[in-house]
């Protein structure tokens, strides 16, 4: 709880330590309750938004869902914008939302973080949730994270994660919704074990040729993907042994079986997918920022081209599982951090835009990654249970580059339609199913400062205990 206590005074409005008349978490309590709220942009000028939305935020404060919570998490950027912000930092204050002055020091030992946010999903990588969790996995820190709920502008996703224990409650969702998800949050304590959810009984797997997805979610493309070394897959592969490099130095080591769906599956379409390894600061952050990557990833295209990566097939296809996964296997060996800051976590995606529950993969670290920056650590990624459905299956990894971006801040809008195309559009199709929202400024601005916050900056070293 140290770092909602130190992060309070700056997000007021985002995250409300709730001070009612009922019993709040107790200093010995093993958990508090927590809740995040994903909540929809309200129409109107800037003043009448920040208007609706402090009385929808004031409304789940003062609920009965939300009065025995400890603390609530709200999203940025709907409740304030531009027009109404109170206050700016100019750059020579040095402060920013993420904390850039002093994070390396009171990141130290921090348990829970807060992350009131706007973001915009990205594919194969980094959609919301997929994000959110692998985050928490790869830093082993309980997060909260509130998202603003506006699919169709790409954003959408949120939950409670405790670090490498996994999802407590997490949701994305097609249409935009007003909901307060909450969870009992386990407290972490130096020297204690961590806390380990209770089993899930998982059903017996079936196979299915159809599943549910989502195509109305729009998304960002990864262009990163472009420029990793990859390889297709047979359209009716069952078992491939491969060995991928890119460049002389980062290799990736794949084992992947599938089997066949046993029935006529020719009225429908399928994901082809790709084998990639990646390892360099050529990479950027959504086209915004530039960054140092390592990544040993599996993920879903439309079909051969590498330009039909990092999309979903849309609503009007037909698309079945005319395979399923039953083994995945994928290792690599991270490079050591050459500014003592590295973040390696799984990335993985469902049709569903869900990850895989962490209880359903093996994911192994030599030596454990966080306690050892100065050292290369082999990392192994297995999926333990067959799967359907999967859009990604990956070891992503964020090495925090401190290159200057090459990229001008409003470059988004010159490129037109190019790098802003919808999800459910192939690269040749309908251009996006509706615009990014806001502003090139507005948007550039969000971006960039979601951006710092989750993967540019905020990064968590927990000292060994
Ligand atoms: C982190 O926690 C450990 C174990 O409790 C303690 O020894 C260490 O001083 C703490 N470090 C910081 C920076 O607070
Ligand atoms: C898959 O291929 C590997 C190497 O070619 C082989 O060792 C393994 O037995 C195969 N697995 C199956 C299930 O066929
Ligand atoms: C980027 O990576 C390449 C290849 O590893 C390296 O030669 C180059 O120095 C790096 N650039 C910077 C500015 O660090
Ligand atoms: C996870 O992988 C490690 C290393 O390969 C292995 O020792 C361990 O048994 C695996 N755990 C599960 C649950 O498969």
């Amino acid at each position: 709880m140290r770092m909602i206590v130190k992060l309070r005074h700056l997000l007021i409005l985002l995250a409300v330590c709730v001070a009612g008349t009922y019993q709040l978490s107790l200093p010995d309590d093993p958990t508090y309750y927590a809740g995040v709220v994903e909540h929809s942009v309200a129409e109107g000028t800037p003043k009448e938004q920040t208007s609706i939305i402090s009385n929808a935020f004031r409304t789940i404060i003062e609920s009965a869902d939300a009065r025995d919570l400890d603390i609530i998490v709200f999203p940025e950027h709907i409740l304030n914008n531009r027009e109404t912000a109170t206050f700016v930092p100019h750059g020579s204050q040095n402060v920013t939302p993420c904390y850039a002055t002093d994070y390396e020091v009171f990141l130290r030992n921090i348990t829970d973080i807060i992350y009131p946010t706007y973001w915009f999903s990205e594919l194969p990588f980094l959609t919301a949730v997929q994000l959110q969790e692998g985050w928490a996995f790869g830093n082993d820190v309980n997060l909260l994270a509130a998202d603003a709920s506006h699919p169709s502008g790409r954003t959408t996703g949120s939950g409670i994660y405790a670090g490498r224990s996994g999802r407590l409650t997490a949701t994305i969702n097609e249409m935009p919704v007003r909901l307060l998800l909450k969870a009992h949050v386990p407290k972490r304590r130096p020297g204690l074990p961590p806390y380990q959810l209770p089993a899930q009984i998982d059903p017996i797997f079936q196979p299915l040729l159809e599943t549910p997805r989502y195509t109305k979610v729009a998304t960002y493309r990864d262009y990163n993907v472009d420029i990793f070394t990859s390889v297709l897959l047979a359209a009716d592969f069952l078992n491939v042994s491969q060995r991928l490099c890119h460049g002389s130095n980062f290799c990736c080591d794949f084992q992947v079986q599938r089997q066949a769906f046993a029935g006529d599956t020719s009225a429908l379409q399928a994901y082809r997918y790709r084998l990639g390894a990646y390892l360099g600061n050529e990479t950027t952050l959504i086209r915004v920022d530039r960054s140092e990557q390592a990544i040993c990833a599996l993920f879903s295209c439309l079909d051969e081209e590498i330009q039909s990566c990092g999309f979903v097939f849309p609503e009007s296809i037909r698309v079945g599982n005319k395979h399923h996964f039953t083994s995945i296997r994928i290792g690599g060996t991270f490079p050591a951090a050459p500014r003592g800051r590295r973040l390696i976590m799984p990335s993985t995606l469902d049709g569903l835009f869900m990850p895989v529950a962490v209880a359903h993969y093996n994911w192994t670290e030599t030596p454990a990654a966080a306690t050892h920056p100065e050292q290369a650590i082999r990392v192994d990624l297995e999926l333990l249970r067959p799967r359907n459905d999967l859009l990604t299956f990956a070891i992503w990894s964020n090495y925090y580059t401190e290159l200057p971006s090459t990229h001008n801040l409003d470059h988004l809008q010159p490129h037109g339609g190019a790098p802003v195309t919808a999800t459910s559009s192939p690269p040749a199709g309908a251009p996006a199913t509706a615009p990014v929202g806001g502003s090139g400024m507005a948007l550039t601005s969000t971006l960039s400062l979601v951006l710092a916050c989750l993967l540019s900056h905020l990064w968590v070293k927990v000292s060994p205990t």
